[in-house]
């Protein structure tokens, strides 16, 4: 852990006496710690002693009352390589869940770039109140990672599940958060994009009415998570700029394919968003074809399916998710898909949503694995959607 920065959020639950120990062992690693405590936590646990350990300032107000400096909650989390609230109350836990921001560790939360993880801490009918399993599970839904409490016996003399996990625990689970967040540094992913126009003439094609955005939106969600990424595109208005981005311009499926072959033995991730023509014409005519007869027929030769072939293709060490787009019989089709193509996870959304779908800027998923899990998201933002994606992705990766 040598040179890794934590920042480590304190809350005002008894257990934050124990965070001294978790401090100690993180420096004893190498790792640099700054701490945030919420002004409640200081009757747990003095600062002085946070400061000492951590040797360096403890930031708890917004800003210092003596000096008159703003501590600046961006540059915090802007330095953090995780965020990590031990012990995190039920109080601090609903105001994460719901965006309350009352507080400079609060304010940090929302801020943060990298990933936050809690350890929470309370008494047993608060951590099984259905409020709080609420704000847990949105949590977890926005991609906090939770170390859950231990049973055992608690400050108020009761006994059951409410203890903050142990210190040395809490260290194992920060150290295999941070390793896998540099192996995923190494990962490449590939992401299919837009529609495919499939040409019957120099100037007509057949296409669909795919914007392209969701696979944009989930290129760009990786990117920001440090992801190297090879997009392949079908016509859209999309542009994308970045120095781990490979973006590949492609017009038919057949150009698709060959893109995605010349890459897939170097991916670890497949995410086939485009929505690729079914089928195309058997032959491109060479001219404008002129309108004369009063009915035309157009032969139609089926398209390769190209998530297919990456699944037929595909290592144990590869990750494949494909998606469905269903009008009718949705989880029914959407589970027959993820069998059939041999994937790890589908997602999908379905047009009986209004706001979800072609050119919308929302879309409304549902993502299944093999186990039948079915995970229910809210109408989101397609940047959201594409987050909580990538994010699903990291959860069965670990
Ligand atoms: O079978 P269906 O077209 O509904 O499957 C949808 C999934 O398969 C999507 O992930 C889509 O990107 C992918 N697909 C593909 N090549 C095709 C057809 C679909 O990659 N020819």
């Amino acid at each position: 852990m040598f040179g890794k920065r934590i920042l480590l959020g304190i809350t005002g639950g008894i257990a934050a006496y124990k965070i001294a120990y978790l401090i100690r062992y993180l420096k004893k690693e190498g790792a640099e710690v700054k701490c945030i405590m919420t002004p409640a936590s200081c009757d747990f646990i003095s600062p002085l002693v946070v400061s000492t350990l951590s040797q360096n300032p403890v930031a708890i107000e917004f800003w210092n009352k003596q000096t008159g400096v703003w501590m600046n909650h961006v540059e915090l989390a802007l330095w953090a390589e995780l965020f990590v609230i031990a012990p995190a109350t039920a109080n601090t836990i609903s105001k994460m869940a719901n965006g309350g921001c009352d507080n400079l560790l609060l304010a940090t939360y929302l801020s943060m770039k990298t990933k936050t993880v809690i350890a929470p801490a309370m008494d047993l009918d608060m951590y099984q109140h259905p409020t709080f399993k609420r704000n847990l599970a949105q949590l977890i839904e926005d991609g906090v990672f939770v170390i859950p409490a231990t049973s055992g016996e608690l400050a108020s003399g009761l006994e059951g599940q409410g203890r903050m996990e142990e210190p040395e625990q809490i260290l194992e689970f920060i150290k295999s958060k941070l390793e896998f967040s540099t192996a995923l540094k190494n990962k490449k992913v590939l992401i299919t994009a837009g529609p495919t126009y499939e040409a019957i003439d120099p100037v007509r094609f057949i296409g669909n009415h795919s914007s392209g955005k969701m696979g944009f939106e989930l290129a760009k969600a990786c990117l920001s998570q440090g992801y190297h990424v090879t997009l392949v595109s079908g016509p859209t208005n999309l542009e994308l700029v970045h120095s781990n981005l490979e973006l590949i311009k492609i017009e038919s499926a057949e150009e698709m394919l060959s893109a995605v072959q010349s890459v897939w033995n170097q991916i670890n991730i497949g995410i086939f968003a485009a929505a690729v023509a079914d089928y195309r014409p058997n032959k491109k005519a060479e001219q404008k074809i002129k309108k004369s007869e009063s009915e035309m027929t157009i032969a139609l030769v089926k398209n390769p399916d190209i998530l297919r072939w990456a699944s037929d293709n595909r290592t144990n060490n590869q990750f494949v998710l494909g998606f469905a787009l269903e009008t009718n019989n949705s989880l029914e089709n959407a589970f027959s898909k993820l069998y059939g193509k041999n994937l790890d996870l589908i997602v999908l959304n379905s047009l009986e949503n209004k706001e979800a779908g072609f050119k919308k800027d929302t879309n409304k998923i549902v993502i299944l694995d093999k186990q039948k899990t079915q995970i229910e998201f809210e109408l989101k933002s397609k940047k959201e959607v594409a987050v909580d994606i990538i994010n699903t992705i990291e959860k069965y990766l670990m």
